[in-house]
């Protein structure tokens, strides 16, 4: 096995993914490509359909029967799409662990959640019963569950929606992954519980060096906890950068549009510039940029001519896929972001 760049954790190259349906393929998700080094946070953001879950889930295997992933993704230096299922079912659950915007599809309802975090640990590391209770409980209480010692013996119906989520974050870390893939984890949860989970995911990382990658709609989110951001529209990538890169000085339209979706902290609720119109329908997309039907800056060609991914002239982590020069959506940014 050829080992890849040692500092690398996750090199993701050309990901595709391509659902066939009785309409015919439809590629949800085109020509992805980032990395990730150990202990790093990547945020992926983007509206409901522009492929975030869709893309981690091929990372992982895990897509559905009538979807096909292809490309490179090397983890570790190896490549997962191209390992066999034992195999990756090993790293699954061991060095990668992903949790999900609902907690119930991840906690089994009918056992103890002590059943299921001990059963983890005994086929994963070979623990003994013992030896697997012991630690379980420890990880809940790095998670902050109180009275873990008793708690563990509950169901998983019988704690808080915040606490389930942090039962979940306790069970993916049991085996202490390198990666960490959490979708969504917060939308669940009141906003106190949204930020004392960002908060935790935060700690989790300084003290283990667990990399992460927090999908997410919400630009907002991402801005405290991520290193590199990469916006997604339409199962491509629009924008990306570091998260200082695109939360202050964004160059693309859609980005542009999601941070004025965000609201406005002195004017409860209100929202900037919201984007007009809804995603695009993925069986029928333009050849061109996805954005085309919504995009305030369109030019003639942008339907029919699709923007290259390129770097930033003057900013070297910034890429971006945009028929506009940068500075005139940089100019833009200025003038109506808070
Ligand atoms: N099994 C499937 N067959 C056909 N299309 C699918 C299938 N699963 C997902 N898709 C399509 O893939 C596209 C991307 O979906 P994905 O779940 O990645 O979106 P997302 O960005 O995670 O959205 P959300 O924020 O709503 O979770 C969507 O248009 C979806 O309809
Ligand atoms: S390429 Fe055209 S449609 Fe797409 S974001 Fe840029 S200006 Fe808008
Ligand atoms: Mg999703």
């Amino acid at each position: 096995m050829a080992e890849a760049n040692n500092n690398k954790l996750l090199e993701v190259d050309d990901l595709s993914v391509k659902f066939s349906t009785p309409e015919g393929d439809v590629t949800a998700v085109n020509g992805l490509g980032f990395s990730l080094e150990r202990g790093q946070t990547f945020g992926i953001v983007g509206e409901s359909g522009s492929g975030k879950s869709q893309s981690m889930l091929a990372i992982m295997g895990l897509l559905a029967a009538n979807g096909r992933a292809t490309g490179r993704v090397r983890f570790n230096g190896q490549d997962l799409l191209a390992m066999a299922p034992r195999d990756l079912n090993r790293i699954r659950g061991n060095r990668v662990a992903m949790i999900f915007q609902d907690p119930m599809t991840s906690l089994n309802p009918y056992l103890t959640v002590e059943r299921q975090m001990t059963e983890v640990l005994e086929l994963h590391k070979g623990l003994t019963r013992r030896s697997a209770l012991t630690l379980a409980i420890q990880t809940l209480e790095q998670v902050r569950i109180p009275d873990a010692a008793r708690r563990i013996r509950m169901y998983p119906h019988e704690f808080s929606g915040g606490m389930r989520q942090r039962i979940m974050i306790a069970m993916a870390l049991l085996c202490q992954p390198d990666l960490l893939i959490a979708d969504e984890p917060t939308t669940a949860l009141d906003v106190t519980v949204q930020a004392q989970t960002m908060t935790l995911l935060r700690d989790l990382q300084r003290d283990f060096g667990t990399a992460i990658i927090l999908i997410t709609h919400d630009l907002g989110v991402v801005a405290g906890i991520c290193d590199k951001v990469m916006v997604l529209y339409g199962g491509r990538i629009m924008e990306q950068g570091t998260a200082e890169d695109i939360f202050y000085a964004p160059t693309h339209p859609y980005t542009l549009g999601l941070l004025g979706a965000v609201p406005k902290l002195d004017h409860e609720g209100e929202r900037l510039i919201a984007i007009p119109g809804v995603p695009p329908n993925m069986s029928r997309m333009p050849v061109g940029c996805p954005f085309t039907e919504r995009c305030s800056f369109v030019l003639p060609h942008c339907g029919t001519v699709r923007p290259p991914l390129v770097r930033v002239e003057g900013r070297e982590a910034v890429l971006r896929a945009c028929h506009r020069p940068p500075q005139e959506i940089e100019k833009m940014a200025l003038e109506v972001l808070p």
